[in-house]
């Protein structure tokens, strides 16, 4: 490849998820495959305003394919937010002497790096992770199908409990704001009902759908409910809700939480990795900024970093159809 550049950084920032370090081993790899140097910057942004870099070459990243967190740790930056902070970071970047940068990360960490691109002209490639899978431009982000598993997995186990004493559980699963998880895990592992941001499907709904699956001849039930889900009412309140309405269930909850950002990525996340950071080096090098890579019908597609940041990803109703069809 022809290339100017000669030294570029990557780092991942924001929530981690599973499949970091596999995007950090390709674009690291990707980099040395085309001679240029690549330096890893230590917790993202704050990183790059005290200057924390290190050099990574192909033997840096080795035996972190199969390692969930991210090696260059992450962080949200307070001071990258003000032009002082941001100046800050260029100036290390510039006395560094790197030319590109690739950034790891969700919305928040596109919309910085879109900033600091119009503030200095500075190229700048995106990798979208986030288990939320809430990313417009692609259909996965890095660590949503791990979480996937993750999620099931433990609902699977939830289940068996469930059903030995005839109980009712409540599985809150992360998604502040996006029921891509809840959904997905919740069709996976057989809930009875999914309550999602996108859709709210009211407290009368649920409390019908419960009545329904008891005369059904149901004994045990799941409901997955994403985080942010909009009812008006916590994972606990909604369990209360329930005991109140429907006496003859025996509720309990079960959050999940962060255990779902942790473990080794699934098989599709780390060749997804490997993917999106070939693809975002030979980007970069090619000259291109401001643009994510995604994954849209088995390809690589690229987006613009404002509309990946601006649109939405829309929940998939055709599976909204199929959960209510098989969870009679
Ligand atoms: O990574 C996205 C996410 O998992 C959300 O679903 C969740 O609300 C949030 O991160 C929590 O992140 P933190 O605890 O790091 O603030």
């Amino acid at each position: 490849m022809n290339t100017k550049l000669k030294k570029i950084a990557v780092m991942t920032s924001g929530g981690d998820s599973p499949g970091m370090n596999a995007a950090i081993r390709a674009v690291v790899r990707t980099s040395a495959y085309y001679d240029v140097t690549c330096i890893g910057i230590y917790q993202g942004y704050q990183g790059m305003i005290e200057a924390n870099f290190v050099e990574l070459n192909a033997r840096s990243v080795h035996n972190i394919i199969n390692k969930g967190g991210t090696m260059l740790q992450s962080a949200r930056s307070v001071e990258f937010r003000t032009p002082e902070g941001r100046a800050k970071a260029h100036a290390n970047l510039l006395a560094e002497g790197i030319e590109g940068l690739i950034v790891i990360g969700g919305d928040g960490t596109f919309t910085g790096g879109m900033i600091f691109n119009q503030e200095f002209d500075f190229p700048i490639i995106g990798i979208p992770c986030t288990i939320d899978n809430d990313i417009f431009g692609t259909q996965y982000t890095l660590g949503y199908d791990t979480a996937l598993n993750t999620v099931v997995e433990a609902i699977d186990k939830i289940r068996d409990t469930a059903s030995s004493h005839n109980r009712l559980f409540f599985v809150e699963v992360m998604g502040r704001d996006a029921g891509f998880i809840a959904l997905n895990a919740g069709i996976g592992a057989g809930a009875e009902e999914i309550l999602i941001p996108e859709e709210n499907i009211g407290l009368d709904k649920m409390l019908e759908s419960l009545i329904k699956s008891k005369e059904a001849g149901k004994t045990s039930s799941i409901v997955v409910v994403a985080e942010g889900e909009k009812t008006g009412k916590n994972t606990f309140e909604l369990a209360e809700y329930v005991e109140e309405n429907l006496p003859e269930y025996d509720v309990r909850v079960s959050v999940l939480g962060h255990m779902q950002r942790g473990g080794a990525p699934s098989c599709f996340d780390r060749v997804l990795a490997s993917r999106y950071g070939v693809s975002a080096v030979e980007l970069l090098l090619s000259g291109a900024s401001n643009l994510m890579v995604g994954f849209v019908n088995n390809q690589i597609q690229y987006t613009a970093l404002d509309k990946a940041v601006k649109e939405h990803h829309n929940i998939d109703q055709e599976l909204m159809r199929v959960s209510d069809i098989i969870s009679i």
